[in-house]
């Protein structure tokens, strides 16, 4: 698939990699790349053969500096701009999708960036990663997630403390706190998200999908609740092996 103006989006057998591609403003988020990125994340949700998808950033600065301040000040206001955000949802659909989500992170990672990066399942970044959200003191609070999706990953105080002071984090911080997976060089960036992505590929695609749904639904519901959703996506799958044999 190929015409968006904002991302390239490159199928390669079974494994989906998106790249924010507006390098010359460290792919900021406007308001292209939220319609492209609905486009994406629906043919990724839509396409059986898909079974991982990456997400990474062009250029050599950032994966994401965050909102598109040029259009954020002026597109028709603010208010107008996150409604029609909202509507359109991006931020939900990307939460919703089946399918393991790899995000590749170098440069800086900020606001709608780290945004992005909480979306995904399992985060790799390299050692110039700085990850922070601006936006309190822009005076707007984030709107694609992060007050829930940050705490969720590295706990209430260590967001609140991002979110409030703006604190920016460096890639052995962030490793220390579970904000990314693992650390690997510039240059075997995307050779580590490739590699991983390969190996989950290899699984027995409703095995990996069952597994995330378990993990990601499971952790927002009280323990009993989450075993038994634990115990219904076993079954389905013992009934998909019962019927291969
Ligand atoms: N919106 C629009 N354009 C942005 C941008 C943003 N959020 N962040 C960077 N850019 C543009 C710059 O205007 C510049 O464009 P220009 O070359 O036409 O002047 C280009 O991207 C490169 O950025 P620059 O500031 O020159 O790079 P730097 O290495 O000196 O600084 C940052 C990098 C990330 C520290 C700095 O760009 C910054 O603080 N950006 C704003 C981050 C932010 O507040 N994001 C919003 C979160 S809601």
């Amino acid at each position: 698939m190929s015409g968006f103006e904002s991302l390239i989006y490159e199928k390669s057998d079974d494994i989906a990699q998106v790249t924010l591609n507006r390098p010359e403003v460290l792919n900021v988020y406007n308001i292209q790349m939220r319609d492209d990125l609905y486009q994406v994340l629906s043919a990724i949700r839509d396409d059986p053969e898909v079974r991982v998808g990456i997400f990474t950033g062009a250029g050599d600065k950032a994966f994401c500096a965050g909102a598109d301040l040029s259009e954020f000040l002026t597109a028709p206001s603010p208010v107008v701009a996150r409604q029609v955000r909202w509507e359109r949802d991006v931020w939900s659909l990307f939460l919703s999708i089946p399918q393991p989500l790899i995000a590749a992170l170098h440069g800086y990672v900020l606001g709608s960036g780290i945004e992005i990066a909480l979306c995904c399942d399992i985060r790799i970044a390299t050692e110039d990663v700085r990850f922070g959200l601006p936006e309190v003191g822009l005076g707007i609070i984030p709107a694609a997630g992060a007050t829930q999706t940050l705490p969720r990953t590295i706990g209430r105080g260590r967001a609140l403390e991002m979110l409030l002071t703006n604190h920016r984090i460096d890639s052995e911080e962030a490793y220390r706190i579970g904000l990314v997976n693992r650390i690997v060089p510039k240059d075997k960036l995307l050779q580590a998200a490739h590699e991983m992505a390969r190996k989950i590929a290899s699984y027995n695609p409703i095995a990996v999908r069952n597994a995330k749904q378990a993990v990601v639904r499971g952790c927002d519901l009280p323990l009993a609740e989450g075993l038994d959703l634990e115990k219904r996506l076993a079954s389905e799958l013992l009934g998909v092996a019962g019927r291969k044999t």
